[in-house]
């Protein structure tokens, strides 16, 4: 009976090459470590993005959303679990990639906006410079944060390679959104930004064969990226590019998409789908879904794709139903606060 008044113990949390932390009953890994001022990675907190991945080593935990939603079956086979999601049901020690091989590159610095410019009706390109040259892998992002936002930073994928002290972000307007409305409508030129990264392991990968890059509205910033960068190397694998977008009016960077195409090494095929181009308009290109377009689709060897979590999933399904293994599929989902997925 006495047990029912008993109350929870906090626990150990040892995350290997960092060292130990108390975590409290109710608290998550990554509250407990972010608390105690840990530079764990994280950027969505509500089990969407995979980036507070940690593998356990030993212990208990209980997970508030299903993993299995969200991680690999790679990693859930070599016992990864989110930090953001994982309670302590026992003392536990974690190895967290980047911080306990003490690999990680990841740096803070100060910079300033210097140029703002509109690529559509609802996202603008945001130039940040910086102290000092930054390096990053291209597909990777940043934590923005600035003092106009009080609650904290959101995760934004640089749109090009590196190059030196200057970083671009494409920043897409999501209805009530904080940061996404102050970049779009509040943030001018001089407005000092801290820049947290790169972080995340969305990348060009080794390989042969034709590629299919798949992005959904501010989904085009890592891909630009990546091509860009591909490009600049003279890859020579074929490629696919599915843009999907509302209408012609929300399609972006096409001068850039065009210049990649026609000094890219190999063919370079470019599909920009519109699910809501007004019936009747002068557009020729394919209307629907990019989902309608990936069973017309063979030989593909990898697909990275990226942007919003529901157009991800859909193209992942249709992707598996199409035979496409699971180990050639790459995404970069967007998941914001309005991203939960309840455990099952
Ligand atoms: C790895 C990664 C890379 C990304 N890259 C980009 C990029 O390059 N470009 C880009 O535009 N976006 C990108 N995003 C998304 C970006 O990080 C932000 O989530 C997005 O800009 C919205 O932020 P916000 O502050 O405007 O909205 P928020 O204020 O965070 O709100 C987002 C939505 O959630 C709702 N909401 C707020 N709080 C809650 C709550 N507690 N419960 C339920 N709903 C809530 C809001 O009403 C709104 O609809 C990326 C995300 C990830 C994970
Ligand atoms: S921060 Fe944990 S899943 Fe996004």
């Amino acid at each position: 009976m006495f047990g029912l008044f008993k109350s929870a113990k906090p626990h150990t949390l040892t995350i290997e090459g960092v060292g130990e932390f108390t975590v409290n009953p109710k608290e998550t890994i990554l509250t407990a470590a972010l608390r105690q001022g840990v530079r764990f990675p994280y950027s969505c907190k509500v089990g969407g993005c995979a980036t507070c991945k940690c593998k356990l080593q030993d212990g208990q935990v209980k997970e508030l959303t299903s993993s299995a939603f969200i991680l690999s079956s790679e990693d859930l086979d070599n016992k990864y679990i989110l930090g953001c999601q994982s309670q302590l049901k026992s003392d536990v020690t974690v190895f967290v990639d980047g911080l306990s091989d003490g690999t990680s590159v990841a740096s803070v610095q100060e910079g300033e906006i210097t140029s703002i410019e509109k690529l559509t009706a609802d996202m603008v390109s945001v130039t940040v410079t910086l102290p000092e040259e930054t390096t990053y892998v291209p597909g990777q992002y940043a934590l923005f944060s600035t003092p106009a936002v009080s609650s904290g930073s959101r995760s934004y994928s640089f749109a090009t390679p590196p190059q030196g002290n200057q970083v671009r972000f494409f920043i897409r307007e999501v209805p009530g959104g904080e940061m996404s409305g102050w970049a779009n409508h509040q943030a001018v030129v001089g407005d000092k930004v801290t820049i947290d990264g790169p972080y995340g392991d969305f990348y060009l990968r080794q390989g042969s064969g034709e590629m299919l890059m798949i992005a959904g509205g501010s989904g085009i910033a890592p891909v630009l990226a990546i091509l860009e960068d591909a490009m600049n190397h003279k890859i020579d694998r074929d490629v696919t590019f599915l843009f999907g977008a509302r209408t012609e009016k929300d399609l972006c960077a096409l001068e850039d998409i065009s210049r990649i195409s026609r000094n890219w090494s190999g063919r370079f095929r470019f599909i920009p789908v519109l699910s809501e181009e007004p019936e009747g308009s002068s557009w020729e290109g394919r209307r629907g879904l990019v989902t309608d377009v990936i069973p017309e689709l063979t030989d593909i060897s990898q697909t990275y794709m990226c942007g919003p979590p529901p157009m991800l999933d859909a193209a992942e399904k249709c992707l598996r139903n199409s035979g496409m293994s699971e180990n050639g599929i790459y995404c970069d989902r967007f998941t914001d606060r309005s991203h939960t997925q309840k455990a099952g």
